[in-house]
């Protein structure tokens, strides 16, 4: 599939919106002041799949998650801003994400996947 452009001016903070790529649901969410701070201060070792902050994000965007949006466990769509890690909880099975797409509990066994994307300029990426 053809790379895809997502302009992010209209996305507002603390916002998810969902983009399709080759027939992949992926969300794209601006993370609030707090969820930033909150997701800094993680200790690798309260993660499931341990990823630093700065793995999940593009250096300088760090505003900016973009995630494959099918759960890791068996592919149900988590339900953003929902469960107690400022991120998605899965209706199929409990799994709940954080704010950067770790998971943080089971039964899925690891972060939301990251697409390969790039920043255009500030306020745009290319996925693919
Ligand atoms: Fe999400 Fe099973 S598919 S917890």
């Amino acid at each position: 599939g053809a790379p895809i452009e997502v302009d992010l001016t209209p996305i507002q903070d603390g916002q998810i919106v969902n983009v399709f790529w080759r027939g992949k649901l992926i969300f794209v969410r601006k993370l609030t002041a707090k969820e930033l701070t909150d997701m800094k201060a993680v200790p690798l070792s309260a993660m499931i799949d341990p990823a630093a902050f700065t793995t999940r994000v593009k250096n300088g965007h760090d505003q900016w998650l973009v995630v494959y949006g099918n759960c890791t466990h068996l592919g149900c769509v988590p339900i953003g801003h929902q469960g107690s890690f400022e991120g998605w909880a899965c209706p199929c099975h409990g799994s709940q994400f954080d704010a950067v797409g770790r998971v943080r509990h089971g039964p899925a066994p690891i972060n939301l996947p990251i697409p390969p994307y790039a920043f255009e300029t500030d306020s745009k990426i290319r996925i693919g």
